[in-house]
């Protein structure tokens, strides 16, 4: 069985928890992907839903699909978000933002009520960081000084794109992949990251996902 096909069943099975009438936060990546198809469907059925996307790349899927969109500003609770991740643990928290979108899926998960987390299982990790490099999103004045900064905490990083053609984020900033020996403590390195001046956000999710959602080869697996 190949891993879309384990991505399409797990993101499947989490708009069955989407109610009619409801906000519903639309998370980024090729897992989502699949959820987001499948809610156009279920809104071409007739189902009413307010989406809220996490970039402007679900934005545009979302607005492909005939989902209806609003923002924060105008719906500031979100009863349920689906979402992607990196890194999974046993407690449920995640490392995010491969799809360079941490910084809005940070804002729309503090935002939302309850959030399920859709993956195959290939991103279920015993210890944080040692499958995937975290992401920190970072403002492009004085980065040098702020990947230093950051070095400090995780020994080496890259600059997603690198420094002939950095990717730039849906929020105009640069991503630093932050290449860590594993991180037992998530939510220590999580506060330490973010209290870096010129760190946006960083991709750890400590404490916020309610369900885990798992393609597997013999069918769909939880975490909860
Ligand atoms: C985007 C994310 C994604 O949810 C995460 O990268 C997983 O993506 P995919 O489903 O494509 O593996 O955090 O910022």
């Amino acid at each position: 069985m190949n891993t879309e096909h384990l991505k399409k069943i797990a993101a499947e099975k989490a708009t069955e928890e989407v109610r009619d009438g409801t906000v519903v936060g639309l998370g980024t990546g090729s897992t989502v992907y699949y959820a987001l198809l499948k809610l156009g469907t279920m809104v071409r059925d007739g189902l009413n839903i307010i989406g809220i996307p996490t970039s402007d790349g679900t934005e545009k899927i979302a607005i492909e699909q005939g989902i209806p969109l609003s923002t924060l500003a105008s719906h500031p609770v979100i009863e349920l978000t689906i979402d992607g991740a990196d890194e999974v643990d046993a407690h449920l928290n995640l490392i995010k933002g491969g799809g360079a979108a941490l910084v809005r899926e940070k804002i729309i998960a503090n935002a939302s009520k309850r959030i399920l987390i859709v993956v195959d299982e290939s991103k279920v990790s015993r210890v944080l960081g040692t499958s995937f490099a975290l992401p920190v999103e970072i403002v492009r004045f004085g980065w040098e000084a702020t990947q230093r900064e950051v070095n400090n905490i995780c020994g080496k990083s890259d600059l997603r794109g690198g420094i002939e053609n950095p990717l730039i984020t849906d929020n105009g900033n640069y991503i630093l992949d932050c290449h860590f020996d594993g991180i037992p403590e998530p939510e220590k390195i999580e506060l330490q990251l973010n209290n870096v001046p010129g760190v946006v956000e960083n991709g750890i999710f400590v404490n916020r996902a309610d369900k885990v959602i798992i393609g597997t080869p013999t069918g769909i697996q939880y975490m909860e």
